[in-house]
């Protein structure tokens, strides 16, 4: 019952949190960019539904819940499993997709909030500090778009190694 309940758990969260981290860096973020001062009431609807705190949310689940089942499935992280291929392919998935969220969570967040922040500042400033802060923009945008890039691949891997790390 336990492994239904983990597995179930597990399979549906990283479906929510792999399709949907790749889904917004690959179209919803460069989407946003294009629309830009339009892009504000957007994000803002986003947040008040809570996107920013659910996909944190799930993406943990799924991470306890794959740690769980990897106790279980390895008889309690035994050095023998990760010497199979499987059990090596798990570590190696379910370690990229770790990786892969404190990325997100310490590159791309960051600058996401800081960039949100100053644009709904920037109409207040004068010419001087408001060149100051597209200089600004111009790195977060870098710094978020090269954090989610290197976080979706590190998810793609995960994905594909949970896929087939079954049946080597
Ligand atoms: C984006 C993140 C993740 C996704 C999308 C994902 C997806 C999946 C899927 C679809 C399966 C079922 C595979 C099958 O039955 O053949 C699975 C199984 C598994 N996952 Fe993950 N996973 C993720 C993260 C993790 C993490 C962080 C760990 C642990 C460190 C982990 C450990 C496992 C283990 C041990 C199984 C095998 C369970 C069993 O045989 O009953 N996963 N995962």
């Amino acid at each position: 019952m336990e492994l239904l309940v983990l597995r179930a758990l597990h399979v549906m969260g990283g479906v929510f949190w792999a399709g949907g981290g790749i889904y917004a860096t690959l179209f919803i973020t460069p989407a946003l960019m294009a629309a830009g001062p339009a892009a504000g009431p957007i994000v803002a609807e986003m947040q008040r539904r809570k996107l920013f705190t659910v996909l944190p949310i799930v993406a943990i689940l799924t991470m306890l819940s794959g740690l769980r089942l990897l106790w279980i499935v390895s008889g309690g992280f035994s050095a023998a499993y990760f010497g199979t291929t499987q059990g090596l392919t798990y570590a190696v998935a379910g370690g990229a997709s770790i990786l892969g969220f404190f990325l997100a969570l310490l590159v791309s967040r960051p600058a996401g909030v800081r960039l949100a922040q100053i644009a709904a500042t920037l109409d207040s400033l004068d010419p001087a500090a408001r060149a100051a802060a597209l200089e600004t923009t111009a790195r977060l945008k870098r710094q978020a778009a090269l954090g989610s890039a290197a976080a979706i691949w590190l998810l793609t891997i995960a994905v594909g190694g949970m896929a087939v790390a079954r049946y080597l």
